[in-house]
């Protein structure tokens, strides 16, 4: 199984392939609170994803749409609940206004 480490904890959690970044980040323990609860509408679960991006499922449209009109956005962005882990180890960074940290 690929290994998703969650950075700045620098927690590095198993999870199968297919599982959404937002459930591996909330299945390790960590408080990621967010208002749509997975449903690509309120931005909350803006990531960087550092490394393994080729990995992971491809932006879809809904989280485009999204994306765009969420600051902080660069070419490492992406919502934790629309990107699935792919068979490869992937490094996230969570953002201080998303995280709680
Ligand atoms: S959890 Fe709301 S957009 Fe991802």
């Amino acid at each position: 199984m690929p290994v998703v480490t969650i950075l700045p904890q620098n927690k590095a959690v198993e999870a199968a392939e297919g599982t959404s970044l937002l459930k591996v980040i909330q299945d390790a323990a960590i408080e990621f609170v967010t208002k749509c609860g997975g449903n690509a509408k309120c931005g909350q679960c803006h990531i960087y994803v550092q490394e393994g991006r080729k990995s992971v499922s491809k932006i879809q449209r809904a989280e485009n749409e999204l994306l765009d009109t969420l600051v902080g956005i660069g070419s490492k962005s992406r919502l934790a609940c629309q990107t699935l882990l792919g068979p490869e180890n992937v490094t996230v960074e969570l953002l201080g206004f998303s995280s709680g940290v």
